[in-house]
């Protein structure tokens, strides 16, 4: 069994493609309240959780309450694919801003059930090329995620690792 150390009072950054499991692991493992995500800032900005014309908003209100929650020193966890260096590095910066550590966890779960689980859901529909472009934008994420900053990266490799993964808060 991993078990992911987390700091109590900081900031984690979930980081996966479109079905990799991020919402659900954010659901078993945090309180409701401990979770921002993009998908619902969008929703609560247009309504629709799917319009990616929200995205500036949606992200606007995200590094909102992310800064505020930190603030507080409260641990915070951002369900986003943060598959892009540049809005990972504004999130690491909020968390700086507070003299607080940021951690990293990744979920790199097998293109083929991620595939799977795609055509499978009802909540999303997504084409086939976004997902082959997310997944080779996580191969990159991957490679370089440890020169990024981060406390530390934890990257939970397939459904097994991630489904009995123990997040830990540390002090
Ligand atoms: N799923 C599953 N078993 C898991 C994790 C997820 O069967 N251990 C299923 C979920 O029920 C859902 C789909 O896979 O239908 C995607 O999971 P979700 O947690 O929603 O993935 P996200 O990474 O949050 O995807 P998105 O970025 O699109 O929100
Ligand atoms: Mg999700």
């Amino acid at each position: 069994t991993r078990v992911l150390d987390v700091s109590a009072a900081g900031l984690v950054l979930l980081v996966g493609v479109s079905g990799a499991g991020k919402s659900t692991f954010a659901a078993r493992r945090f309180r409701p309240t401990q979770v921002v995500s993009s998908d619902h800032c969008r929703a609560l900005v247009s309504d629709d959780e799917n319009d990616q014309s929200a995205t500036d908003d949606a992200f606007h209100l995200l590094h909102t309450i992310v800064d505020r929650r930190l603030r507080r020193g409260l641990l915070t966890v951002v369900d986003a694919t943060n598959l892009h260096p540049h809005p990972r590095q504004e999130l690491r910066r909020i968390a700086r801003d507070h003299d607080l550590p940021c951690v990293a966890i990744v979920l790199d779960t097998p293109p083929d059930l991620i595939r799977e689980r795609t055509r499978n859901r009802a909540d999303r529909v997504l084409d086939d090329d976004v997902t082959t472009r997310q997944l080779r934008d996580l191969r990159r994420t991957l490679r370089r995620l440890d020169r990024e900053g981060f406390r530390a990266v934890h990257v939970l490799r397939g459904p097994e690792e991630a489904d009995t993964a123990v997040v830990r808060p540390v002090p």
